[in-house]
């Protein structure tokens, strides 16, 4: 499906609803999702994925990575999609389990689980827990025995494989937090073997966010692979996590390669590396995130300001620049802030013949930084009160939102063939209030 479409007047309209009645409905900022987009992109993952690992004559699971987006409603149409959920935190476990998703179809990660959230998922039963330090192997089995249950995990491998991606997006480079590099799983997998609460179900490894080909996929592949074969001289290694990753189109001009292609290119890469090894075929799981809900999400802005700025040049002499203020900012959308992350921006309300001008939309927090969309081209007749959408925002926008200078966080609203619903509702001052223990000692005075 295609999120957002034009009205015969101009406006933009998504789910069957006009951006100027979903502001005027839900207050403004709002975060917008295209329910059908949403599911049938979870739908189609799996049945790209299942037929490009059919084609190899290997079993394949999806769990969809909740760290992405996540809201109960969102958790369910996930599982009525046919994936799994990968949790990384007791919160998002919680959410999980509230949305009633079958716990054995869940994954934990996180590299320094609590206590509690190791108790929690143990005695709710979820299907594996993927191991990220030897310490947690032993925390994990007194606690496994203390619910008398046998747990299976995955333990979670520091390939040294280096993504092609920003900096704190690769997680499998040498020098970061996560996982056991191959030299020390070893050990860790034979101690697992010994203890009686502990089932080795498995390897996982996560290369890193944003990736467009099927080459570090293979590299991980090929190496866990290898591993696993000297690995099944002690036992059997059935699952093979190879993580998500996988990157989307943000911008008309981006290229991503489709997921169908994505996920046959990396069935080609396994199926040689396996052949390579000359090891049987495990089950294969992966963990999209972005892929599933990046492209529903649009969000929507109301522009407040306008103002010209004369920008100097290196060459000298100037040149006109936009700066277009919209009522969100780096407390809805991080991403342009901490990673330099480029999305577009369309004019919503109406259509303008009036030529485009080189604009920078921005926030209203409190630092310059504070960027929605770096430089795009809006109708130069864009003034306050206009509508602006920036599509693409559905990963890690609402998911990563702060209070930063205190602003409302916008609801997150579904609209699907006409209909809309508030999946999660604005958070106000009020709300933040009611946190405050001043202020709500002061009103029970
Ligand atoms: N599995 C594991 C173990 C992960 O750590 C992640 C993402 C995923 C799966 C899903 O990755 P995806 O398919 O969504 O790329 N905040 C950053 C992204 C951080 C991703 C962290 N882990 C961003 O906004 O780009």
């Amino acid at each position: 499906s295609q999120t957002a479409r034009r009205t015969d007047d101009g406006e933009l309209e998504i789910g069957g609803w006009r951006a100027s009645e979903l502001l005027a409905e839900f207050g403004s900022p709002l975060y917008v999702l295209d329910e059908a987009d949403i599911r049938e992109r979870a739908a189609a993952a799996v049945a790209d994925f299942s037929a490009a690992f059919a084609e190899i004559g290997a079993e394949v699971e999806l769990h969809y990575a909740s760290k992405a987006l996540l809201t109960i409603d969102v958790a369910r149409w996930m599982q009525e999609a046919g994936l799994g959920l990968d949790v990384a935190s007791a919160g998002e476990l919680e959410i999980a389990l509230r949305a009633g998703i079958d716990p054995a179809n869940i994954g934990m990660h996180g590299n320094n689980k609590s206590g509690a959230s190791l108790r929690r998922a143990v005695a709710a039963g979820v299907g594996t827990i993927i191991i990220d330090s030897a310490q947690e192997i032993e925390r994990l089995a007194a606690i496994a025995s203390e619910f008398d249950r046998v747990q299976p995990v995955l333990v979670r491998i520091n390939s040294g494989i280096h993504a092609d991606t920003h900096s704190f997006l690769a997680t499998s480079h040498e020098d970061q937090k996560f996982g056991l590099p191959i030299a020390a799983a070893g050990e860790a997998i034979a101690r697992i073997r010994e203890l009686d609460s502990l089932e080795l179900r498995g390897l996982h490894s996560h290369i890193g966010s944003s990736i467009y080909d099927a080459g570090g996929f293979g590299a991980a592949a090929d190496r866990l692979m290898r591993f696993r074969a000297q690995l099944l001289a002690g036992g059997p290694v059935l699952e093979v996590n190879l993580g998500g990753g996988f990157g989307i189109a943000y911008l008309p001009s981006d290229n991503a390669t489709p997921l169908a292609e994505l996920a046959r290119g990396i069935a080609a890469e396994v199926a040689r590396a396996c052949a390579e090894t000359g090891s049987d075929l495990p089950a294969f799981t992966f963990e999209p995130g972005r892929s599933i809900v990046g492209t529903g999400g649009t969000t929507l802005y109301t522009v407040g300001t306008t103002k010209t700025v004369d920008v100097p040049l290196d060459a000298g002499g100037s040149a006109e620049r936009l700066y277009v203020s919209v009522d969100g900012g780096m407390s809805d959308n991080t991403r342009p802030s901490l990673y330099g992350a480029n999305y577009c921006v369309r004019l919503a309300n109406r259509e303008s013949d009036v030529a485009p001008r080189l604009v920078r939309v921005v926030g209203s927090h409190c630092e310059s930084g504070d960027v929605v969309v770096h430089d795009d081209y809006l109708p130069g007749d864009v003034h306050p009160g206009d509508l602006l959408a920036t599509p693409a925002t559905g990963a890690y926008g609402f998911a990563m939102a702060n209070f930063y200078n205190c602003f409302d966080r916008p609801a997150v609203v579904a609209v699907r063939d006409g209909e809309a619903r508030t999946l999660v509702r604005r958070v106000t001052i009020d709300d933040l209030l009611a946190y405050d223990c001043a202020a709500t000692e002061e009103e029970t005075r």
